[in-house]
């Protein structure tokens, strides 16, 4: 399956999964950058929180790699407060009508997995063909990487 992975991760969780996934599935990944500044406490933790939860866009750079051209695009956030990122809530918004068909992952400390999804799916306005919560922990304990071969494993015919 032509597949294209797109992913925001600011601490490099979601990253990692991003390229153990790209890999497993053999598909291209794009990483969205986000062009506020998100580190440290004051503005990385409590503003970017606050943000997400008013749903806020951003400014994202400029993407690479054209949706339309792939038949499925999976989608990676970190969750934060709950919610989607402003970066991927702003490439959905910029690009969902160039999405064929859509899967959703997230990581997160171990809330919001299903709120977030369902905003994803309004948002994208397409019901996704599969989707994956890792957390923090599974990732220390190395119990992603079955995850991964399950949530890939579907896409192999
Ligand atoms: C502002 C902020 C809010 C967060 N809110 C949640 C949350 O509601 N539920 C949760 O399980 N984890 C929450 N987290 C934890 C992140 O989802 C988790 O650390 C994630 O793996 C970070 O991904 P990254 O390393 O790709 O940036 C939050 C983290 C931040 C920075």
């Amino acid at each position: 399956m032509n597949c294209l992975l797109v992913f925001y991760s600011r601490t490099g969780n979601t990253k990692k999964i991003a390229e153990l996934l790209s890999t497993e599935m053999n598909c291209e990944y794009e990483e969205i950058l986000d062009t506020k500044k998100r580190k440290g406490f004051i503005i990385g933790f409590i503003k970017s929180g606050f943000a997400a939860t008013r749903e806020k866009l951003t400014i994202i750079k400029e993407i690479q790699k054209d949706p339309k051209l792939y038949d499925l695009v999976i989608l990676g956030t970190p969750i934060w407060n709950k919610r989607m990122t402003p970066a991927i809530r702003t490439y959905i918004t910029e690009n969902k009508n160039r999405f064929k068909s859509v899967a959703f992952y997230c990581t997160m400390g171990g809330k919001g997995g299903p709120q977030t999804f369902e905003s994803m799916t309004k948002l994208c306005e397409k019901t996704p063909v599969s989707t994956l919560e890792i957390t923090k922990k599974e990732i220390k304990n190395e119990l992603h990487l079955d995850k991964i071969k399950n949530f890939s494993q579907q896409f192999k015919s």
